[in-house]
């Protein structure tokens, strides 16, 4: 790994730290114990991703902050780090464990179910006690920062009726594993219904925002959310409306690096979730939930294709050569040739004036897309205002797309959503500017 020179200088500097005194036989056995512990607990609150909501700025890591938006209004993320006075600094283990399996804060404050104990009801008790330790004992450091009320106005805001919600929703019981399923099996159930959350997003949920189901055995469960103006798409096993024609390796590479060419790439809160959580997944602990969610029973939604069945090469580039251009200040868009004109513009350049990407996937053909074979615009606009930006610099897997929000108007945006969706996707799916409009970042 290191150059001899500089070997032997990080050697001759480490040596005054290895010839502290020596630990008693017991306190280092204690000591790597607690060091698996802690490691475990950083994996662990990797897979639940609680920086999703936790971390609002990588400077102040759990620090909080985060708005979440619920029918009702937003709620804001609280203050994790171990900071006595704003964070939770104070609690004990029992503490932890009630907050984040059944949703109570120390002194009985009821949270709202934007915090996913729901899911969280199904650790284990080791990975709870790994994760308190991550969390409390070293792994995190202290900030101080008040947390914030949040926008549910009154008396909605008032907590006492998510007791109730709590004894009609919440399901308390740790995760058992099935004994008719194998091992591997049941870690899959395990990531996807407790740690990872995937029916967070994944699946519908009821008049009181309760997910309508909470594991396979249920009706529904992973069958299609929405959160946060994006759509979870259906991934039960169905083979058009869910994720049943996709291989094992199209999946896996899609939760390792978020992008499988020929089928879907990961943006918005997808993207997040692969960026901070599911590319630290070990392979094993991947296979496993692709595994699981082979055996989800498919949920159906009438769909004649699955999603990436949709489109073809376009050759608009040649068919316009020729035509007239809008001059500025004519009137209305022309409709015939504003979606293609603004796609030549603006979007060619990067995805080939066909749509069909870059040869090794960078760009990604837009045909074959399960955002533009989706039934509801909702992610294409999404893209389309806000971009995607996944990954950091350092990462073999980043992609950044810029967004569009300040150059192109909502008008602009539905013909070119309009066109795309004729020419590489679902061509059912018609946009207006007021669609736009409820999605413009604000
Ligand atoms: C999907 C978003 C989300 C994720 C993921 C999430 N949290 Fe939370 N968490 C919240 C929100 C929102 C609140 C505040 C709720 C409220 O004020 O009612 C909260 C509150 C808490 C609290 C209560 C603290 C206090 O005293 O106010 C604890 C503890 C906590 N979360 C721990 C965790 C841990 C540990 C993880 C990862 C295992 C995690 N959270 C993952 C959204 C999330
Ligand atoms: C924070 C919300 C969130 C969580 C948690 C989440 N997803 Fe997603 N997922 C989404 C969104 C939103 C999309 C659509 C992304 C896009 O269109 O770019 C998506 C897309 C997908 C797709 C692609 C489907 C398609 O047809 O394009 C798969 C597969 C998937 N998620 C699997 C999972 C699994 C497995 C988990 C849990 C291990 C998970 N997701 C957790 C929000 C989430
Ligand atoms: C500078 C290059 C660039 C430009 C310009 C560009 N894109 Fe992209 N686009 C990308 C990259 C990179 C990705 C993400 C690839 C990945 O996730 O691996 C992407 C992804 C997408 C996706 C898939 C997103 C998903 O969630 O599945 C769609 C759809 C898309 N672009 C449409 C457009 C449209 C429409 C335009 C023009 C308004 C456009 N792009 C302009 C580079 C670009």
């Amino acid at each position: 790994m290191c150059r001899p020179v500089f070997c032997f200088l990080l050697w001759v500097l480490a040596f005054p730290i290895g010839a502290a005194p020596r630990l008693s036989a017991e306190d280092e056995l204690a000591s790597q114990a607690d060091s698996r512990l802690f490691s475990r607990g950083e994996y662990l609150a990797r897979a639940a991703d609680c920086a999703a909501c936790h971390t609002a700025s990588p400077n102040a890591p759990f620090a909080g902050g985060v708005g979440l938006a619920t029918p009702l209004g937003a709620v804001y993320s609280t203050n994790i780090t171990p900071d006595p006075k704003t964070g939770i600094g104070n609690y004990s283990f029992e503490d932890f464990d009630r907050a984040v399996r059944q949703g109570i804060a120390k002194g009985g404050r009821r949270l709202y179910p934007a915090m996913p104990y729901p899911s969280y009801a199904k650790l284990s008790e080791d990975d709870v006690r790994a994760l308190y330790t991550y969390f409390l004992q070293g792994g995190v450091d202290a900030i101080a920062r008040e947390s914030r009320e949040s926008d549910i106005p009154w008396p909605l805001d008032m907590r006492w009726p998510l007791a109730v919600w709590n004894g009609l929703f919440l399901d308390e019981k740790r995760f058992e594993p099935r004994a008719d399923k194998s091992e591997r099996w049941n870690r899959g159930a395990y990531l996807v219904q407790a740690l990872a959350h995937c029916g967070t997003c994944h699946t519908p949920r009821g008049i009181a925002f309760q997910e309508i189901a909470l594991d396979e055995r249920q009706e529904g469960f992973l069958a299609g959310g929405s959160l946060g103006g994006w759509d979870a798409y259906n991934i039960t096993s169905h083979p058009k409306a869910g994720i049943g024609g996709w291989s094992d390796e199209e999946l896996l590479r899609y939760l390792r690096t978020g992008s499988t060419p020929g089928k879907a790439q990961a943006a918005g809160p997808m993207g997040e979730a692969v960026q901070h959580s599911f590319r630290y997944l070990k392979d094993e602990d991947l296979q496993a939930i692709v595994d699981y969610l082979r055996s989800v029973p498919p949920v159906d939604d009438g769909r004649p294709k699955a999603r990436y069945e949709y489109g073809a090469p376009a050759n608009d580039v040649v068919k316009l050569r020729g035509t007239p251009v809008r001059q500025p200040g004519q009137a209305g868009p022309d409709p015939q040739h504003e979606g293609a004109r603004l796609f030549l513009g603006n979007c060619a350049s990067c995805h080939h004036w066909s749509g069909e990407g870059a040869a090794d996937g960078f760009y990604p053909a837009l045909m074959g897309n399960t955002v533009l074979g989706a039934q509801s615009p909702t992610n294409l606009l999404q893209v389309i205002l806000n971009g995607v930006s996944r990954g950091d610099e350092a990462s073999p897997d980043a992609a950044f797309m810029p967004a569009f929000h300040d150059s192109l108007d909502d008008a602009q945006i539905a013909s070119l959503a309009n066109y795309l969706f004729e020419r590489f996707g679902n061509p059912q799916v018609k946009v207006n500017a007021e669609d736009v409009a409820r999605l413009r970042p604000r």
